[in-house]
């Protein structure tokens, strides 16, 4: 296992964040923090909080920012995302959260921020079959389902379709990623942290691809100070 990394991916819904960011925080050994993840589990437990966010979400609106801003500003402040690193998978998304998040971390806070790039046509055909498990939030898909039809391979939770992948909230979904999170793969361009992989194939082949883009990012920036 490799030691440590800030990182986060950026992607259209369905591109695989998440599915890959379960794979490099177990090779950097860091915390994945999903916001959507922390959401949904906010939501599950019936928290009002939780209940508010569920309201955005099912309609595939964006959670207000500065609701966002606060959850992630907490959990970046954990010991184990302090001392290791971490991967984050769905924030930011905005630019306004973009420029909290180098407040937060400092101008040589993150090492990379991977895009992962596939078609808007694959991620439809991906969200119209994803199935995630209700307790550990595992992704699966109806073309590579569990083990034992719709139990979680990994606790036995049932795994269902997510209230939010209705053909309605997947088209807003994508029309906010084109209008507010993809002026972000500039932001990052211009940092020098951009990594944009193709996520077309299979998940261990996109995986490979990232980290050779990491590990490529990082070799850049460890020979050039002057990068920002
Ligand atoms: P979130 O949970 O982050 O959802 P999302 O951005 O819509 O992204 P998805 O989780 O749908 O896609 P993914 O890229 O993780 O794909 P996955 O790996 O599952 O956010 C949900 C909501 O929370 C938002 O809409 C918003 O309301 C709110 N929210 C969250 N963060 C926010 C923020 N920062 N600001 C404001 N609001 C926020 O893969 C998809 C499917 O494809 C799966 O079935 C998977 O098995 C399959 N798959 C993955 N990789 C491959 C591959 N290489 N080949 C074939 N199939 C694959
Ligand atoms: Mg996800
Ligand atoms: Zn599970």
């Amino acid at each position: 296992m490799a030691s440590g990394v800030r990182l986060l991916v950026l992607g259209k819904q369905g591109a695989g964040k998440g599915t890959q960011a379960v794979r490099i925080a177990r090779h950097y050994g860091v915390p994945h923090i999903s916001t959507g993840d922390m959401f949904r589990a906010a939501a599950a437990a019936g928290t009002s909080f939780g209940l508010r966010a569920n309201e955005y979400m099912t309609r595939g609106e964006l959670v207000p920012d500065d609701v966002v801003i606060g959850v992630v500003a907490e959990r970046l402040a954990k010991d184990d995302a302090q001392d290791q690193g971490f991967v984050l998978d769905g924030f930011p998304r905005t630019r306004v959260q973009a420029e909290e998040l180098q407040r937060l971390l400092g101008p040589s806070g993150l090492d990379a921020a991977v895009d992962i790039d596939v078609p808007t046509d694959v991620v439809i055909d991906r969200i119209s079959g994803r199935r995630v498990c209700s307790t550990c939030g595992a992704t699966y898909h109806v073309n590579a389902p569990p083990k034992k039809p719709w139990v979680c391979d990994k606790d036995g939770g049932d795994v269902v379709q997510r209230e939010d992948d209705t053909p309605e909230a997947v088209t807003k979904r994508l029309e906010f990623y084109e209008k507010d999170t993809r002026p972000l793969l500039d932001f990052y361009d211009g940092l020098g942290l951009l990594v944009t992989v193709d996520g077309v194939g299979e998940p261990d082949d996109v995986f490979d691809r990232i980290v050779d883009g990491v590990e490529a990012v990082r070799q850049l920036r460890l020979s050039s100070p002057s990068v920002p």
